[in-house]
């Protein structure tokens, strides 16, 4: 066969592969960076919301329980954001003036809910579920951290598939008494280890079928 490339054009296309080979390594390793990094999955960011709303005061302060305002989260999907009436029940008559709470004032006024912007979302392909997590003893603080730590909310984890499988896996040490999910700073019992198993029975958990596609994506 004639040599229709010189040695030199070799070496060059040999280059030049490795290069793509090498740039297209180095595109994929940055973007699986950037996908895994807070600035994408949003974690720690705090999110501009209408009313400087303060889970620190409403709750590390004042103690409201988390079912006052997010009254779905034991019996549907969706948690849900309280509606601007909640807010008036006390703030009707505390803080009247405060121009913090005009927007709040303007909601009641014109029958328009406050656009809470969302903190914490998954896409609409896959199916989550608040109550069935609640009630099987998994807590709001360890999927949306210690909220009444913070001013303003922010997402405490990733919320990718692989976070959800890390658990979904071996839920066991993630489990605490079913009565205790809404306890914000909990410390668990020093027999906790006997108690998660026993719970794995008792809430009748198979974690043999929880990493089935169809459990999330249905
Ligand atoms: C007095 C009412 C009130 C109480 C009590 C309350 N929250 Fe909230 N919560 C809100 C409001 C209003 C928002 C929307 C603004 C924001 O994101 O901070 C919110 C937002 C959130 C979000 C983020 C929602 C999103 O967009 O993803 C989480 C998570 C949350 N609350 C958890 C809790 C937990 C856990 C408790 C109990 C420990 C609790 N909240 C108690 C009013 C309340
Ligand atoms: C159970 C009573 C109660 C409910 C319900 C309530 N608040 Fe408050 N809120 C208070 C009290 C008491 C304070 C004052 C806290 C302080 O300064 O010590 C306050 C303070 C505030 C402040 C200003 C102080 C700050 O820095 O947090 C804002 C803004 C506010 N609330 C928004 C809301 C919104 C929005 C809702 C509805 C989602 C709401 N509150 C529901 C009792 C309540
Ligand atoms: C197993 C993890 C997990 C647990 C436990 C959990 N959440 Fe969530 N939460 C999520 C995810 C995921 C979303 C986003 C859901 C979506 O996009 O549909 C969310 C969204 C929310 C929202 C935004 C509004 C909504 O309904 O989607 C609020 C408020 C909230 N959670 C409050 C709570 C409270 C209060 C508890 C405890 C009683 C709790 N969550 C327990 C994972 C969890
Ligand atoms: C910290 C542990 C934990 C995390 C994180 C978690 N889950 Fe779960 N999940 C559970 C447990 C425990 C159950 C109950 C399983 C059972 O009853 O067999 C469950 C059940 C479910 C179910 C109901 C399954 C059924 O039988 O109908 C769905 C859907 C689900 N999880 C989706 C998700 C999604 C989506 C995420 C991530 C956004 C997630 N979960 C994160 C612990 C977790
Ligand atoms: C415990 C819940 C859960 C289970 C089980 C699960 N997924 Fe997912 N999956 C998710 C979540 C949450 C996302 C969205 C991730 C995001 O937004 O970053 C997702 C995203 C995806 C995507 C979109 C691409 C991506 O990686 O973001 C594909 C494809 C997918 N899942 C396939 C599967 C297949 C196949 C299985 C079974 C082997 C499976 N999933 C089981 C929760 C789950």
């Amino acid at each position: 066969m004639p040599q229709i490339f010189s040695s030199n054009a070799n070496g060059i296309a040999r280059f030049v592969l490795w290069g793509a080979l090498f740039a297209g390594m180095l595109i994929a390793l940055g973007g699986t960076a950037l996908l895994r990094s807070n600035f994408l999955t949003g974690v720690g960011e705090a999110v501009a919301q209408p009313v400087p709303f303060s889970h620190k005061h409403h709750v590390g302060q004042l103690g409201i329980d988390c079912r006052y305002c997010h009254d779905g989260v034991e019996t549907s999907s969706a948690a849900g954001l309280p509606a601007t009436e909640v807010c008036m029940t006390c703030h009707s008559q505390l803080f009247t003036d405060a121009a913090m709470l005009a927007p709040v004032r303007a909601s009641l006024a014109s029958g328009k809910p406050l656009e809470w912007r969302r903190v914490n979302s998954v896409p609409d392909f896959v199916f989550f579920n608040h109550s069935i997590h609640v009630a099987k003893g998994v807590a709001c603080e360890t999927c949306h951290g210690e909220v009444d730590d913070v001013p303003l909310t922010t997402r405490a984890e990733p919320l990718s598939m692989e976070w959800c499988l890390g658990c979904h896996r071996d839920p066991e040490p993630n489990l605490r008494p079913p009565q205790d999910v809404f306890l914000m700073h909990w410390k668990p019992p020093e027999d906790i280890g006997q108690i998660r198993k026993s719970l794995i029975s008792v809430l009748d958990i198979h974690p043999e079928t929880m990493t089935d596609c169809y459990v999330c994506h249905r």
